[in-house]
């Protein structure tokens, strides 16, 4: 997936290109060791999606991006990628970004503590941003936490509420793409309508996304996602598409039984293509198309038709490609 094509913003090319030295020198620290930790997933690759809506918002994909637009946009990155270091120990994750994942190459101990550098890393740059960006980062921070703790709690039971779902994802990915969108908006110096508009935008657009993340982990390759599929059914975390299959008539009384406990490879791929057959997949897409309309309404309010219409094409083009049953 590349954003920027996406987006049909191609002065954000050059945006990103200014990024990538401010991202890995925020870092590095002259400790060969620490450094080689920290920058192991930077230099992997990865999206930027989220340095991408700052900046996108901040600069409206037409004007040169301000020193304070990059700053905000390395430090939403750094507290994402400090997620992936956590989450990958939490799933006990092999691959992330199409290399080996931190905590598998350098251990556990190493992965938790790198991912805390990079927190630190990411306070400080927003310090510098002022309280309005810090006190932000610091609430969104709570907020992933509070999500990935509630996914935690609900691991393995097949009562799992849909409301359950959708407040974990809320918090572990939605709101780091909503305060993404809205740190842009303060450093881009928007009017405040406009900064409560992006922040719904990338509100909806991360629930989007999660979704959509979650459809791909059932019908998705490690080839195409570059992490291991299947992981969510592994870890006990039940997310749409399961819980949809569970609720159905016809696929529930089959995949219920097989759930509550670690599977096996043979059971988990048996309960993988349950889901998959069932009207679970084209159900989850509904309910992501429901958010990328959303995304697109509250991205409609912005003055810039340029950028709204370039919002809107990015959240619509998330469901594409995906089975619609
Ligand atoms: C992965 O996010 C974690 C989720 C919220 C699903 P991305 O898919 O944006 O990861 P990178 O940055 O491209 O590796
Ligand atoms: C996103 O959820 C986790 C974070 C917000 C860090 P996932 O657990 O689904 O992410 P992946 O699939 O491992 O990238
Ligand atoms: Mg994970
Ligand atoms: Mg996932």
């Amino acid at each position: 997936m590349n954003v920027i094509e996406l987006l049909g913003l191609p002065p954000l090319e050059e945006q990103l290109r200014l990024l990538e030295p401010l991202l890995t020198e925020s870092v590095v620290t002259g400790d060969g060791f620490l450094d080689g930790v920290t920058t192991h997933l930077i230099a992997a690759g990865g999206k930027r999606l989220r340095p991408v809506l700052a900046l996108a918002t901040s600069t409206g994909g037409d004007r040169p991006a301000s020193r304070e637009d990059l700053l905000g946009a390395v430090a939403v990155e750094l507290v994402h990628l400090a997620s992936l270091y956590h989450d990958d120990v939490m799933d006990e994750a092999t691959i992330r970004r199409n290399v080996e994942s931190v905590n598998s190459r350098f251990g556990n101990l190493v992965a938790i503590v790198a991912g805390d550098f990079l927190l630190a890393r990411s306070a400080e740059i927003a310090a510098g941003l002022g309280t309005e960006i810090a006190a932000l980062l610091a609430a969104t921070l709570g907020e992933l936490c509070r999500g990935q703790v509630a996914e935690v709690h609900a691991a393995f039971q097949v009562t799992r509420s849909t409301e359950s779902y959708t407040q974990a994802i809320a918090g572990k990915t939605a709101s780091l793409m909503a305060t993404s969108c809205r740190i842009g908006a303060i450093t881009g110096g928007l009017p405040r309508p406009q900064v409560e508009a992006f922040t719904t935008f990338g509100r909806c657009f991360g629930m989007l996304f999660q979704v959509r993340d979650d459809i791909l982990d059932i019908v998705g390759s490690e080839a195409e996602l570059g992490k291991p599929a299947g992981q969510d059914l592994a870890e006990g975390i039940y997310t749409l598409p399961v819980l949809l299959a569970l609720a159905d008539p016809e696929s529930g009384p089959e995949l219920r039984p097989l759930l509550g406990q670690p599977l096996s490879q043979p059971e988990r791929d048996k309960a993988r293509s349950i889901v998959e057959a069932s009207g679970a997949i084209a159900g989850s897409v509904a309910v992501g198309r429901t958010y990328a309309e959303q995304a697109a309404e509250a991205a409609g309010s912005c003055p810039s038709p340029q950028l709204a219409t370039a919002f809107a094409r990015l959240a619509h083009s998330l469901l594409d490609g995906l089975p619609v049953g």
